[in-house]
C-alpha cells in the first residue's frame, strides 16, 4: 500500500466493492488514511500502535474465566507495544487495573498512557471501580495480586534490527514458573500469539493449566463476528 497505488486511492477502490475493510497494516497512519477516504467502516486487525481486535477477544475470554472485569488485575510483563496500548485503553473503558512492568526505555506511549488514564478517569458505569493504570520497572511488583498475566514477543514487527538487544534487556521479564507463583494462585495466563516459547513465556507456563491462551485464539473468531456486525448494516 502507498508504493504501487496511494493510500487515498486504494481506499477509493475498495469502499466501492466493500461493506468494510479489515487491515492488517504496519503503519497506523495507513488505517488513519484508509479510514479517511473509504467511506466504509475501517477495522483495525494490528497496527505498529494498537491491536484492538485481539484485546476485544481477550476481554471476552476474561469475562469467561474471571466473570467479569471490574477490578480484575492485570500484570503485563515486557514491551510496551501495540498490544500493551490496546491493554491500557480498554482498562480505562472497562474498569480493569493494570499494572505494566517495562524495562526502561521499552515503555508504552506517553499520550496511550495519557489517554488510558483520562478514560480511567470516568466511571465506567453506576456500580463500577475506577481501573487503574501503573507502568513500573519491577516486574515482581507487577505480578502482586495479578488475576490476569499477560506478555507478548519481545521484538515485535518492525523492531528486528534490535533482537540481539531486546533479548538481553527483556530477559528478567520471561513469564516462568517462578514469576507465575507470584501472581494470585487461580491466575490465568494470556499470550496473543505467536509466542516465542523460551523467551517472553516459558514452556511450562504457556503449557499449564494456568493457560488460556487457546481460548484466546477461539474468541478471536466470535469477537471479530460481533465487531463485524455491529459496523455493517
Ligand atoms: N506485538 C506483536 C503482535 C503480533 C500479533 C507485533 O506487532 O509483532
Amino acid at each position: 500500500m502507498g508504493k504501487r497505488e496511494s493510500i487515498p486511492d486504494i481506499a477509493r477502490n475498495l469502499g466501492r466493492w466493500t461493506d468494510a475493510i479489515v487491515a492488517r497494516v504496519f503503519d497506523h497512519n495507513s488505517l488513519v488514511g484508509l479510514a479517511e477516504y473509504s467511506g466504509v467502516p475501517v477495522i483495525n486487525a494490528l497496527s505498529d500502535v494498537e491491536h484492538p481486535c485481539q484485546i476485544l477477544a481477550d476481554l471476552y475470554t476474561i469475562i469467561q474465566k474471571k466473570g467479569g472485569l471490574n477490578g480484575v488485575r492485570l500484570a503485563w510483563m515486557g514491551d510496551g507495544n501495540n498490544v500493551l496500548h490496546s491493554i491500557l485503553l480498554a482498562a480505562g473503558l472497562s474498569g480493569m487495573r493494570v499494572c505494566a512492568a517495562c524495562p526502561k526505555g521499552y515503555e508504552p506511549k506517553q499520550e496511550i498512557v495519557a489517554k488510558a488514564r483520562e478514560l480511567a478517569g470516568e466511571p465506567s458505569g453506576a456500580d463500577t471501580a475506577k481501573s487503574s493504570i501503573q507502568i513500573v520497572t519491577d516486574p515482581e511488583y507487577a505480578m502482586d495480586q495479578a488475576d490476569v498475566v499477560y506478555t507478548d514477543v519481545w521484538t515485535s514487527m518492525g523492531w528486528e534490527d534490535e533482537r540481539e538487544q531486546r533479548l538481553k534487556d527483556f530477559h528478567p521479564y520471561q513469564v516462568n514458573a517462578k514469576l507465575m507463583s507470584l501472581a494470585k494462585s487461580d491466575a490465568i495466563f494470556m499470550h496473543c500469539l505467536p509466542a516465542h516459547r523460551g523467551e517472553e513465556v516459558t514452556d511450562e507456563v504457556l503449557e499449564s493449566a494456568q493457560s488460556v491462551v487457546f481460548d484466546e485464539a477461539e474468541n478471536r473468531l466470535h469477537a471479530q463476528k460481533a465487531v463485524m456486525a455491529c459496523l455493517i448494516n
